[in-house]
């Protein structure tokens, strides 16, 4: 890690992926954000000198994400911090949730995180360094009513996330991922809620509604604090696989623990009695 390092940062207009971009920036590295519309970022980051690199690019289209990288690489040299962060919620039962709606949150969350590794990987592998931090989600971790789809979109966040861990290991490219809390950004105004309400549901949707108004603005989580843990985390020297941030987050994730850990032990005679007896 050295401050003339290279930041990639995906979903940056708005949020914590602007957040952090501006704290990259402040430290002094080059950053190339993207978004779906390169105005917005201009709009936000003022700074013309040479190391903001604004973007668009649309994570649906693997060759768009491959001429974007290809992009950076060309105008920076190198790129060796990459964040995955755009991503939305698809709200809605799971009765509920159309599979065009399902497909579409996995597509940003899930496929578009894929490619970007894909395309950027040979870059952080072939110079020997290099970090993915891939925004999960405290629901990567635990799911709750309503949000089943998006929770397990960041749940297979996770699994590529410690399967590139593992993968990595040998060519010291680091992989973090991230499980925020609930965070002030625009996370609620960019969430989509089904459009196959179902009426068995209506009164668990009304209740969530009322309870949203009273907590959108009111989140624990300040992304500009969660930006600058990031940058602690890409400097230190071994950052962590699972980063939760929040103390929501954390907290609801110590209980999920105790539950699995409690399921397990109860269980644990019937658990291990499915092996075959051989001597
Ligand atoms: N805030 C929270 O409470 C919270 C909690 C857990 C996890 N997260 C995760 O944190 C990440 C950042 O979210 P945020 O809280 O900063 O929310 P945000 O303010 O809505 O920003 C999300 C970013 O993702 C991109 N995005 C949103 N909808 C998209 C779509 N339909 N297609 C393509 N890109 C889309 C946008 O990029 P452009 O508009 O620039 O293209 C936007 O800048 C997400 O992956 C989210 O799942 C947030």
């Amino acid at each position: 890690m050295n401050r003339n390092d290279v930041w990639f940062v995906t979903g940056a207009s708005k949020g914590l992926g602007l957040n952090i971009v501006k704290e990259a920036l402040k430290a002094g590295y080059r950053v190339a954000a993207t978004s779906r519309t390169v105005e917005s970022l201009t709009k936000e980051i003022s700074e013309t000198e040479d190391r903001f690199y604004p973007l668009s690019m649309d994570l649906s289209s693997e060759e768009d994400i491959k001429r974007a990288i290809e992009s950076v690489v060309e105008h920076f040299g190198q790129i060796d911090c990459v964040v995955n962060n755009a991503g939305y919620a698809q709200y809605g039962y799971i009765e509920e949730v159309t599979d065009q709606e399902a497909r579409a949150d996995f597509e940003v969350n899930v496929f578009g995180l894929l490619s970007v590794i894909r395309n950027a990987l040979p870059y952080l592998r072939g110079q020997g360094h290099g970090h993915i931090i891939n925004i999960s989600s405290k629901g990567g971790f635990h799911a709750g009513a309503g949000t089943g789809v998006y929770c397990a979109s960041k749940y297979a966040v996770e699994g590529i996330s410690e399967a590139l861990y593992f993968e990595m290991q040998p060519f010291g490219v680091h992989v973090t991922a991230v499980k925020p809390g609930g965070f002030r950004t625009n996370f609620y105004g960019s969430l989509k809620m089904t459009k196959n309400l179902l009426e068995p549901y209506a009164e668990m949707h009304a209740r969530t509604e009322e309870a949203n108004k009273s907590y959108i603005g009111h989140q624990p989580g300040n992304p500009q604090k969660a930006a600058e843990v990031l940058l602690q985390v890409y400097e230190s020297e071994n950052p962590p696989l699972h980063l939760f941030l929040g103390s929501d987050g954390y907290k609801s994730a110590i209980k999920k623990y105790n539950e699995v850990k409690r399921d397990m032990d109860e269980w644990k005679a019937l658990a291990i009695s499915t092996d075959y007896q051989d001597e």
